[in-house]
């Protein structure tokens, strides 16, 4: 076996920045009991993110970043109130392909939260997933306590993050949305990478609670989003005093299900960089976000300029 291992380190130096250690949301566990490897989940096959908050594959991927064929024909019964466990690992095929082994679940410098939503869906199996109300149910970003990222937590608990489904909403048929927001390039604008996939679900109880603060995807996050476009260190210890705030409504819970949210007053992150310095262009890799209210303005291939 020393021929494909060689292999496969030659071929991740030649790729280079293109083999970076990416994360696929691909099994899930329902009161600590696994419901299957890529069983009743929309998982993309390539652990590729998406970058634009406005596309389609906000959503749940599977438009330019392709499903993992034949799309699931399980809907996974969860009860209300119960414990669920996502599962995340660099390959599609799981925690064990020897290709992404020094990448589990996600690189070390993809740093940044973990988020998770609901939306009530007529039928689970449906492949139509535009227009849902989607309210979230988990998010972690920064404990300053720890001083970890959500995705560091993950990578001490080998993939897995786990959050409780509420107990008093709704029964019936439901897509689980899950997501990592990786943050080590996000200073620039559309240069945060998102990682999500879809678990179908029918959830059972007696609920009768629907959650105010709905969210639309796209629509709910704006590039210029606080928790979307911000500075961060990829390396080195974590600041102690890291604010961080996460994209998107407040968790819904069921002890105040009536929190409103209104996506319009997104909170914009005021920039880093004064007016008249350089925000772009070829070759340029620092932020780009300006300081409010000057804007990043393309003066030519080379030089964008805050002004
Ligand atoms: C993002 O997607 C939207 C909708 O498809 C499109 O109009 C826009 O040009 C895209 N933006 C970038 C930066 O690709």
């Amino acid at each position: 076996m020393i021929f494909p291992l060689g292999y496969a380190s030659i071929a991740l130096l030649l790729t280079g920045a293109s083999a970076r250690p990416h994360s696929i949301f691909q099994e899930l566990h329902v009161n600590g009991v696994s419901q299957g490897h890529v069983i009743g989940i929309r998982a993309p096959y390539y652990n590729y993110p998406t970058t634009n908050v406005s596309a389609k594959d906000i959503i749940c991927n599977g438009v330019t970043h392709a499903w993992n064929l034949p799309l699931p024909d399980k809907v996974i019964p969860v009860p209300a109130g119960a414990q669920v466990t996502t599962e995340w690992h660099a390959s599609i095929y799981g925690a064990n392909d020897p290709k992404w082994a020094n990448a589990e679940p996600i690189g070390a410098d993809h740093r940044g939260p973990i988020l998770a939503y609901l939306a009530k869906i007529p039928d689970a199996l449906q492949e139509n997933i535009e227009g849902l109300d989607w309210f979230k149910v988990y998010q972690e970003g920064f404990d300053n306590k720890e001083g970890l990222w959500a995705t560091e937590k993950l990578m001490r608990d080998k993939g897995k993050v786990s959050f409780k489904i509420p107990e008093c909403i709704e029964p019936g048929q439901y897509l689980l949305r899950a997501e990592i927001i990786a943050l080590h390039g996000a200073g620039k604008l559309n240069g945060a990478q998102f990682f999500l996939s879809c678990a179908q679900l029918e959830i059972k109880g007696e609920g009768k609670v629907v959650p105010a603060a709905i969210a639309k995807f796209p629509g709910a996050y704006d590039a210029t989003d606080r928790g979307i476009r911000v500075s961060i260190k990829s390396t080195g210890p974590n600041p102690t005093d890291l604010k961080y705030y996460p994209p998107g409504p407040p968790v819904f819970t069921c002890q105040s299900p009536n929190l409103p949210w209104d996506p319009t007053t997104v909170i914009t992150n005021p920039g880093t960089i004064p007016k008249w310095e350089q925000c772009g262009g070829y070759g340029y890799t620092g932020d780009s976000a300006c300081i409010a209210p000057a804007e990043c303005v393309e003066i030519n291939g080379y030089y964008h300029q805050c002004q």
